[in-house]
């Protein structure tokens, strides 16, 4: 097949002109970082977006996890999953805190609440959940745990923006939650991310973790590091955040058709939307069961070779890499359900401009593939 080849994602760009004014003011202003007119106005209008009190802009996701441990001051063990990105327990060793991976629900494919208690000792401080795929975890029973054991909760919401559950913003909920902007999420300033802060307090304090500790010209009081957001990043983000009612509606229409479309093809599962009031559908992961006739990675490649490039989100799990595979938590037997999840899943193309006729090509592939030994 000679088309172009499709990935999992492809980055939403607005028209280049629209940019241009925001280019011109920073070349007029000479601001371009430390806390400039767009990054205070991103902040603004996220908060009013996202529905959220505080929002410290950050360089990327990854500084923004370290920096939210940092300004809780977490030490010992964290409780978190297995079942993510490596960013999320990558930063919990670079705080020096020992992960300890606890198993993930079936139907949602986040931390089970119901095996975090067996997993908490004297040395945790904290759990670092994550909203996987966009899908809320069941924050009302893993507040109740963190209540009960004192223990404070800190959010990877990195695939969350824009989610709501039951009670509004998801990003609410815990003591922090920590967003990316990164080029593949749902909103992107090409690299970016941010850390919600429940109190102006709080982010006065990350304010000055992300700005090497200083709080004015001669007071430095905290080893911080550089994570500030530049101006060109938050001018872009401020652009996008103008189309980010076209950007969720081409995404819901493609979730839906996948999910019209494979509804009857055995062996595929699609993920259930665990509780969203309102969802970015930032992901559009299938879980490929025993009845149906390929293997994932045999599907995997299959799709690869018609040009369709999905992903395994994820696969393998945090817990197989060498730098997590020692730690006790990561056995095979106290992790089934995410081991098995890692060998069934794969993240279908999801992006705007995904074309309608793409969107059935992959279907149809799939479908046929599913008839064919
Ligand atoms: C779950 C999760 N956590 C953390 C990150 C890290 O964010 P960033 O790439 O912005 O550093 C990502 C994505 O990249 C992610 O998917």
């Amino acid at each position: 097949m000679n088309s172009k080849p499709i990935y999992v994602t492809q980055p939403y760009l607005p028209p280049l002109e629209e940019f241009t004014p925001y280019l011109e003011q920073i070349w007029e202003n000479k601001i371009l970082t430390n806390g400039g007119q767009f990054h205070q106005q991103l902040e603004k209008s996220l908060c009013e977006y996202l529905g959220v009190e505080h929002v410290a802009l950050f360089s990327n996701g990854t500084l923004a996890l370290i920096t939210a441990l940092q300004a809780l001051r977490i030490t010992g063990e964290v409780i978190t999953t297995p079942y993510s990105f490596v960013a999320t327990a990558h930063s919990l060793l670079w705080n020096g805190n020992k992960p300890v991976f606890v198993d993930i629900e079936p139907e949602t494919l986040n931390l089970d609440p119901t095996k975090i208690e067996s997993a908490i000792t004297p040395q945790t401080t904290a759990i670092m959940p994550v909203h996987c795929y966009g899908n809320p975890c069941d924050v009302d029973a893993i507040q109740k745990i963190a209540d009960n054991y004192n223990l404070k909760v800190i959010y990877d919401a990195a695939h969350a923006f824009g989610v709501q559950c039951h009670c509004g913003s998801v990003l609410n909920h815990g003591d922090l939650s920590v967003l990316s902007f990164h080029a593949t999420k749902v909103f992107n300033t090409f690299e970016g991310g941010a850390i919600i802060c429940p109190d102006a307090k709080t982010k006065q304090r990350i304010d000055h973790l992300k700005n090497f500790g200083f709080v004015d010209e001669t007071t430095v009081v905290a080893p911080g590091i550089n994570g500030k957001m530049s101006e060109i990043n938050a001018a872009f983000g401020l652009l996008q955040l103008k189309h980010m009612p076209y950007i969720i509606e081409r995404r819901a229409l493609i979730d839906a058709t996948y999910r019209d479309g494979l509804k009857g093809v055995q062996g595929i599962r699609c993920l259930p939307q665990a509780g969203q009031i309102v969802a970015n559908h930032s992901y559009f992961p299938i879980l490929v069961d025993d009845d149906y006739p390929l293997s994932r990675d045999t599907l995997y490649q299959k799709l690869k070779d018609h040009g369709v490039n999905g992903r395994r989100y994820f696969y393998p799990l945090i817990s197989d890499f060498s730098m997590y595979r020692g730690m006790p938590s990561s056995s095979k037997g106290n992790l089934p359900v995410a081991t098995d999840a890692a060998t069934r899943v794969l993240c279908l193309p999801i992006y705007p401009n995904l074309q309608d006729a793409e969107v059935e090509k992959i279907i149809n592939l799939i479908c046929m593939m599913g008839v064919q030994k």
